[in-house]
């Protein structure tokens, strides 16, 4: 019997499962242009309806990248890498490649662009002048052998079928569905031939996932299908009800994992870098245990050799670590009232880059590297009317800098508020 798209839809849409069969028939199809996107967004929409058992999810993740390469490597080595699912002043990936890579793993590490308030790994990393981040599969292989690490955008070859799907997610409103995010991520992921992957599912103001809850589904649909796919996955659910480190937007993120790697970083950013790192370090048996982990990214901050290797990684990438990285003049807001800091609208801060021209609104927009916030104050201080909440830098002779918008994303009350905790669960909750 030929196949039929709209029996297909019909059955996600009255709840039923897939078969692997299907799913295979469908994304072939709209990969090789048989399938129309007008079928393939219906059926994107019964997905978001409906769900996806993990065994559905396994296969449209396996399909996806299916669609497109998939590296392949020596043996010899452990190939690994960190994905987060987003946050403001997450810059955790430009610490831990150069640091995994000096504890002798190998770091392929395909990522993306910003997009709405959370920051892009490419973005910050364009700060740097001459950085490149259109590698061809070839540069990328040659560079993860000389240097141990690479940080690259996701080329036309690798998961095509996600490229265009996520182009229709996006304007049917269809990208908040945990299978679609799931297949999406992990199939660019899978793409790299990793033995090893740590997700850091993000939780909170500044995070897609708002509750406890949605980030324990999303975690473990994402362990789930990297484990069914041989590779070895394991989650964090951290904290992104505030900035993470104090500089978020291009080239400020950048300084400061310069100066983090020099061993002057914000405690959460390297406690956050090495608790994902002792993962990796453990599941490529390099470590025995995250304590031991810990302490081997450790000494590579302390020697400064993290530094050095991410300069030698920038190099190979065209990059000039050293060239000045502009940033825009400094704006200091202050609080209008004394109390403790209770709460963080991240998100709204994120927007507030991207108005001051630091982000996008959508993927065509330009950046301007050289905006940032550097938050001054963290959940559960004391301050005091006047004292500095966020250092501001903008061009901002337009008058887009909105003073009342930016302390309105800070909650000051007269009652002592508690610090939430960086890591609140790791899935699975046991190694
Ligand atoms: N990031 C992705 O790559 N895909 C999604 O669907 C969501 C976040």
């Amino acid at each position: 019997m030929p196949f039929n798209p709209a029996s297909v839809i019909a059955k996600k849409r009255d709840g039923s499962a897939l078969t692997r069969d299907e799913i295979a028939e469908f994304v072939g199809g709209f990969t090789n242009g048989s399938i129309p996107e007008y079928q393939m967004s219906a059926l994107a929409m019964a997905i978001y309806l409906c769900g996806m058992s993990t065994a559905e999810t396994a296969a449209l993740t396996e399909q996806m990248l299916a669609s497109g390469v998939q590296l392949r490597w020596p043996a010899g080595s452990h190939y690994v890498d960190k994905h987060s699912t987003g946050g403001v002043g997450d810059k955790v990936s430009l610490l831990l490649a150069p640091l995994l890579a000096c504890c002798g793993l190998r770091v392929p590490m395909i990522s993306g662009r910003g997009l709405g308030p959370t920051g892009g790994t490419l973005d910050k990393l364009e700060s740097i002048p001459g950085f490149r981040t259109d590698l061809s599969l070839d540069e990328i292989r040659e560079i993860t052998a000389r240097v141990g690490c690479v940080i690259t955008g996701a080329s036309a070859e690798i998961a095509p079928a996600d490229r265009r799907l996520y182009a229709l997610r996006d304007v049917t409103a269809t990208v908040a569905s945990i299978p679609l995010i799931t297949a999406s991520i992990m199939s660019k992921k899978l793409a790299e031939g990793l033995d090893a992957l740590v997700l850091d599912v993000k939780v909170g103001s500044g995070a897609f996932m708002k509750t406890l809850e949605q980030a324990r589904e999303l975690a473990r649909s994402l362990v789930e299908t990297g484990r069914r796919m041989g590779v070895a996955t394991s989650a964090l659910i951290t904290d992104m009800s505030q900035p993470l480190g104090h500089m978020a937007g291009n080239a400020v993120e950048v300084d400061e994992t310069v100066a983090a790697l020099a061993g002057e970083g914000p405690d959460d950013l390297i406690s956050l870098t090495n608790s994902l790192g002792a993962e990796l370090l453990v599941a490529a048996g390099l470590a025995s245990t995250r304590e031991e982990g810990v302490a081997q990214i450790q000494q590579h901050i302390d020697s400064g050799r993290g530094l050095e290797k991410l300069r030698e990684m920038v190099a190979a990438q065209g990059g000039d670590l050293d060239a000045a990285r502009p940033i825009a003049p400094a704006t200091i807001i202050e609080a209008t009232r004394a109390g403790f800091v209770a709460a963080i609208d991240v998100e709204a801060l994120g927007y507030e880059i991207i108005r001051l021209g630091g982000g996008r609104r959508v993927m065509s927009d330009s950046i301007d590297h050289s905006v940032g916030i550097e938050t001054l104050v963290s959940i559960g201080d004391r301050i005091e009317r006047g004292q500095p909440l966020v250092r501001v830098f903008a061009k901002h002779e337009d008058g887009s800098l909105d003073r009342e918008s930016l302390t309105s994303c800070f909650q000051i009350q007269d009652e002592a508020a508690t610090k939430p905790p960086l890591v609140f669960e790791r899935y699975p909750d046991v190694p």
